[in-house]
């Protein structure tokens, strides 16, 4: 397997997307996020992205110039069409102008809607905690994106609908919780299928409602269990919340719309100025104590210690920043066929 630094993903990625139709701003904002996702260790969300980017903008189902436009205002609230654009050129709008009301009125929330796929939701929450603020964002996955089942059912009826919550910390630091309500993003089936690797147990149903640990199943018209196993009416339910907030308050649409072809990320992003309930810097040292107090929880059997949420990728970034990503060679082979086709690469100089 080819490994890659971050800085070479990320010219691989916006070469290709500028020579498939995007304008040089745009393709900087997707390349720069999904490099960013291998360095945070979400190699689902990163340089693996790039194949079905290209496929959708040669399908037309991105629209790679496309800006999001502010439809609907007030000095707290927006809704923001992103005229089936990235959905990283969605997200990051919507991420500043959330932070702005946040800034201005103690509190911003944007609904999100007609955008394709934003990514690893993380980045965009991240965003937020650098600017003083707590954030939530709810993003639904409906569409050609119902993937999951719910709870006790066999058969796709849900998106994967992630929710991400960020804090501000001590020296930079913060508090990052961001995953699928669904025991797995689809992204991660992906990358076990091209690794030719069993799924772990609880993740998906075959097309016949069966327990299974082959991907082929999944993508064979199998669905993915919600998150919790036993207890995975939580998640299920937590899944369908998401839907409602991130669809229907954008006015994306019937949350399932089950006849539709593509998805559109739909979403509900919300920020609170910290400073606005009591002093920022207290606020953070007080996230960085409790982070540091559930680390210091003796470990049960079979673990080596406690993390905090979004430690993981901290730890990831401060690594892989420095040894680099390991790309499965059929994404590799997928993408290097893609740079022949496009005739770029001189453009890229001496890959491995
Ligand atoms: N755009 C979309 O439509 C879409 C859909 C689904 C998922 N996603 C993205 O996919 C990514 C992966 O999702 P996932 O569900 O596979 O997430 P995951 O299972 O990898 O969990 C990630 C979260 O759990 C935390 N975490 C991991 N191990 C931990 C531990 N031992 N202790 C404490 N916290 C721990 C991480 O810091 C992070 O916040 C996310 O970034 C999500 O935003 C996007």
């Amino acid at each position: 397997m080819p490994k890659l630094k971050g800085e070479q993903l990320e010219k691989i990625c916006f070469q290709l997307l500028c020579a498939a139709g995007a304008p040089e701003d745009h393709g900087r904002i997707v390349a720069e996020h999904l490099a960013g996702n291998n360095l945070a260790g979400h190699d689902s969300h990163g340089f693996i992205r790039i194949i079905q980017y290209i496929r959708q903008i040669k399908e037309g189902v991105i629209l790679p110039a496309a800006k999001p436009e502010i439809v609907r205002e007030t000095p707290v609230i927006a809704q923001v069409d992103g005229h089936y654009g990235f959905g990283q050129v969605v997200a990051k709008f919507s991420a500043e102008l959330v932070i702005d009301k946040a800034k201005k009125q103690g509190l911003g929330c944007v609904a999100m809607r007609r955008l394709r796929h934003l990514g690893r939701l993380g980045a965009w929450v991240e965003l937020a905690a650098k600017a003083g603020c707590a954030a939530i964002l709810f993003t639904a996955t409906g569409g050609q994106a119902l993937l999951c089942a719910p709870f006790g059912g066999s058969k796709r009826r849900l998106g994967t609908n992630p929710i991400a919550m960020a804090f501000p910390g001590e020296n930079e630091g913060m508090v990052v919780s961001d995953f699928a309500t669904s025991a797995a993003a689809e992204g991660k089936i992906r990358v076990y299928k091209a690794r030719g690797h069993k799924l772990p147990d609880g993740w998906i149903l075959d097309k016949e409602g069966r327990p299974s640990n082959n991907p082929n199943d999944f993508y064979d018209g199998g669905a993915i269990l919600p998150v919790g196993g036993s207890v995975g009416h939580k998640g299920y339910c937590l899944a369908f919340m998401t839907e409602l907030f991130g669809s229907l308050l954008s006015r994306d649409g019937f949350p399932p719309r089950p006849g539709d072809k593509q998805m559109s990320n739909s979403s509900l992003f919300l920020a609170l100025d910290i400073e606005r309930f009591g002093p920022l810097a207290a606020v953070k040292s007080e996230v960085s104590m409790m982070a540091n107090y559930a680390k210091e929880t003796p470990p049960a059997d079979g673990f080596d210690q406690v993390l905090f949420p979004g430690e993981k990728e901290a730890k990831s970034r401060r690594e892989r920043s420095k040894t680099g990503v390991e790309i499965e060679d059929e994404t590799w082979n997928q993408v290097m066929a893609l740079v022949k086709e496009y005739r770029i690469g001189e453009k890229l100089g001496q890959l491995p």
